[in-house]
């Protein structure tokens, strides 16, 4: 595997990163997950707008231009095998003597970025859905930034692994639903798509963005508006997307079955729209 570490594309075992870099000690950096599809990296542009929304959230200047992105992320897919792969693209504040407040003068950030295989979800799993729980969103307030610190992510996550699921449903002050722990969560009622709105609790989505506009080219009806804690337990289905999963079926939550334990008609139709999306427009 060749991956991009600080200016030069290297083999995966000679990548070194000094145990000072505020990445590894304070968790101080932001990253990118971003699908290839046919050696192209999809959605590239709303990728490195995302990646920038994120360095401004943290105050760390951009250590490149998007021209700049464009050719080493091109060139990262050439240099890995496979025409669909992962991009995992990784910033931190660099490598100072331990001080929580930045370093000053500023020294150069770490820039990392590896590729992996993409997988497709199985066909067992696009059959049966999968399973998730609920658990109270107990992250910050700028979950919007996509931060490496993914502590709150990770423990959140092996809650559903450790109930032999697939994803945690997370809930803000007993209120609404947010998000999953490392996807975005729809909810369908009476033949209608709803998806919380963007804010400062939630990561915008790539995906979610991709399920919204197939919902508005084709008609189906969908709303963006807060969902209160009560109708994801009475939801007719529930829908899991990230730039990894694509779109999933959940179809039991809480060891309870969402709907008639299957998954649904809005599953179906997305899933399928999805896919000729994925072929005409991704794949193009
Ligand atoms: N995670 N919300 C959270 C908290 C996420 O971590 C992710 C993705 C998403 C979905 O975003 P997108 O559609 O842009 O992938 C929502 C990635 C895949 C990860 O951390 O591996």
């Amino acid at each position: 595997m060749t991956i991009f570490l600080n200016d030069e594309f290297m083999p995966i075992a000679e990548a070194k990163v000094s145990v000072l870099d505020r990445g590894f000690i304070f968790g101080d950096g932001v990253y990118e997950v971003i699908p290839v599809y046919s050696g192209k990296a999809f959605r590239l542009a709303e990728h490195l707008r995302r990646l920038q929304h994120s360095l401004d959230g943290i105050r760390l200047p951009n250590p490149y231009s998007d021209d700049k992105w464009t050719g080493i992320i091109n060139e990262l897919i050439t240099r890995n095998p496979g025409e669909d792969q992962y991009l995992y693209l990784h910033i931190t504040r660099g490598a100072a003597k331990r001080d929580h407040a930045f370093p000053n003068p500023p020294v150069k950030p770490t820039v990392f970025l590896m590729s992996s295989p993409l997988p497709t979800p199985p066909a067992a799993l696009l059959q049966s859905g999968v399973g998730a729980v609920t658990a109270q969103d107990n992250r910050w307030l700028r979950c919007d930034i996509k931060s490496i610190a993914l502590l709150p992510n990770v423990l959140l996550r092996q809650m559903a692994v450790d109930a032999g699921c697939a994803e945690t449903i997370l809930i803000r002050d007993n209120d609404f639903m947010t998000e999953g722990a490392a996807s975005n969560i729809f909810v369908v009622k009476s033949g209608k798509l709803f998806a919380p709105p963007k804010d400062h609790l939630m990561l915008p989505g790539i995906t979610y963005d991709v399920i919204l506009e197939i919902a508005s080219a084709h008609g189906i009806p969908h709303e963006v508006r807060k969902i209160a804690v009560a109708e994801v337990h009475a939801a007719d289905e529930l829908l899991l997307t990230s730039s990894t999963k694509e779109v999933l079926a959940i179809t039991r939550l809480d060891g309870k079955p969402v709907g008639t334990g299957q998954p649904g008609p809005m599953f179906a139709k997305l899933y399928a729209l999805y896919q000729n999306f994925k072929r005409d427009v991704m794949r193009a």
